[in-house]
């Protein structure tokens, strides 16, 4: 059976892990693949209100082995304490493994992420402060530190001495900063990997098995892929190594890229943005504060306020030309239940000239007008239909437009938060 990504296909929070708990149904691994505890899943399940930084969004159901891949930067010491908060909500977190050749988030990583913002001033990204940017950072630059070394009891002090003798000149020399004392850090390090040895494997062998047993694997996407390193909306974006995008998910979880035949773009239903960097469809009006405060757009990981504005249609169809979707999923579709009328973004206006391409330049884009489409609003509650054709007809005319203007079948809608409450237009796996 082939893999199955789900991305995000905006600028983060669009509601991945609420789909790949429903998702996952169908699957027997349930592996993340990329970034770290930047990212916040919420599941609303028959268990409770989750909010995962790390865990994969498969962790509910007893049945299925849940993955952190090769290509996520993990704060150990957060990945501990959700392991504690799933177990103490009577979760288990048995089937949980972790790569071993995933990079761990030491303790100068968020010291870094802080200073390097400090010093960016104006310009600053706006980032979630975890030390994700910092930690693949590393990665790149070949002095980071690995689960590997970490559970390694015999050379993790070596490594960590190198490392911190390295990392204290950065932190002293450049940022004038205090540095980190090798005994506290040691100690600390040594602790949290005692505790993480039981979950560690080799997890690339482990899909590639599954894989070969011709079960069904769901590759879990962290951010969005306007957050992308390469594709996004650069300097204003996540820097997740592989990348955030469904590219990413074969190298970020150690499979080859003919393995993975689904690709799952998920889009809310209007947009949104936490952190710094342009969104040509951002509301500054009484109609964004009613989403806003309507859809609780409050960040899962840091708290912050998400900006929000209307559906826009050349950054999704972006998205989906690089990832090559096969199948959309819109959520968030009640949030806009009360609207007497809706826009989507067709185009931008740039210079005086009407474009409908995503410019590389965020400067560019911070530039662009956008140009809007009015559909009418449906003004009734959607929250408990669960058929397409039950929906308002304004409702399902706005769906079917997301989907000419995206290039791509929208097979599930979703109308509220919990499990239940979604629409099946096609099955996706
Ligand atoms: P993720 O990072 O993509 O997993 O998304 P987040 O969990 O950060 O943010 C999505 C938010 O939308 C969460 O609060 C979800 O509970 C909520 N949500 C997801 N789908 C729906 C939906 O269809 N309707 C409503 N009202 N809320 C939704
Ligand atoms: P999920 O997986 C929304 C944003 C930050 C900031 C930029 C860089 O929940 O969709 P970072 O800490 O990654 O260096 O910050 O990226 N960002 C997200 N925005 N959802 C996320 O994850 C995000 N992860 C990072 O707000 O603008
Ligand atoms: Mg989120």
């Amino acid at each position: 059976m082939p893999a199955t990504v789900v991305i995000g296909g905006q600028w983060g929070d669009e509601g991945k892990g609420r789909i790949v708990d429903l998702l996952a149904q169908r699957a027997t691994i349930v592996a993340r693949y990329s970034a770290g505890n930047n990212a916040g899943h919420t599941v609303i399940n028959h268990l409770g209100t989750f909010k995962l930084n790390l865990v994969p969004a498969g962790i509910f159901y007893a049945d299925k082995t849940c993955i952190i891949g090769n290509g996520m930067a993990l704060d150990v010491r957060r990945l501990l304490e959700e392991i504690e908060q799933l177990e103490a909500r009577g979760v288990s977190t048995q089937r949980l493994r972790v790569s071993d050749r995933a990079h761990v988030i030491m303790p100068w990583h968020p010291i870094i992420d802080r200073l390097d913002e400090e010093l960016r001033g104006p310009l600053a990204v706006g980032t979630t402060g975890r030390g994700v940017g910092p930690a693949f950072a590393d990665k790149v630059g070949r002095i980071g530190v690995r689960v590997a070394d970490l559970v390694d009891g015999v050379r993790f002090p070596d490594r960590l001495r190198y490392v911190l003798d390295y990392k204290n000149r950065v932190l002293t020399r450049l940022y004038e900063a205090e540095p980190l004392d090798y005994k506290t850090v040691l100690a600390q390090y040594q602790d949290f990997g005692a505790r993480l040895e039981p979950f560690v494997a080799d997890t690339a062998v482990m899909v590639q098995q599954a894989l070969d047993r011709g079960e069904e694997v769901l590759l879990e996407g962290a951010q969005g892929a306007l957050l992308d390193l390469d594709f996004g909306t650069y300097e204003f974006v996540t820097s997740s190594v592989p990348s955030s995008s469904a590219a990413g998910a074969a190298l970020g979880i150690g499979i080859g890229p003919n393995e993975i035949s689904r690709t799952v773009g998920v889009y809310k239903a209007y947009q949104t943005r936490v952190g710094g960097g342009p969104m040509p469809t951002e509301l500054f009006d009484e109609v964004g504060a009613h989403i806003a405060d309507r859809a609780q757009e409050f960040g899962t990981t840091t708290g912050r306020a998400r900006r929000c504005g209307w559906f826009d249609a050349v950054a999704a169809a972006y998205t989906r030309r690089l990832n090559g979707l096969t199948s959309a999923v819109v959520t968030r579709l009640d949030v806009l239940d009360d609207l007497p009328e809706i826009k989507i973004c067709t185009a931008y206006q740039l210079d005086g000239v009407r474009i409908d391409t995503f410019p590389a330049s965020s400067t560019a884009l911070a530039e662009c007008g956008p140009v809007l489409e009015t559909l009418p609003g449906w003004q009734q509650p959607t929250s408990d239909v669960r058929r397409f054709a039950d929906l308002p007809a304004a409702a399902q005319g706005y769906v079917r437009r997301i989907e000419e203007l995206l290039g791509c079948p929208v097979d599930l809608v979703s109308v509220g938060p919990e499990r239940e409450q979604a629409i099946w237009v096609r099955e996706i796996i």
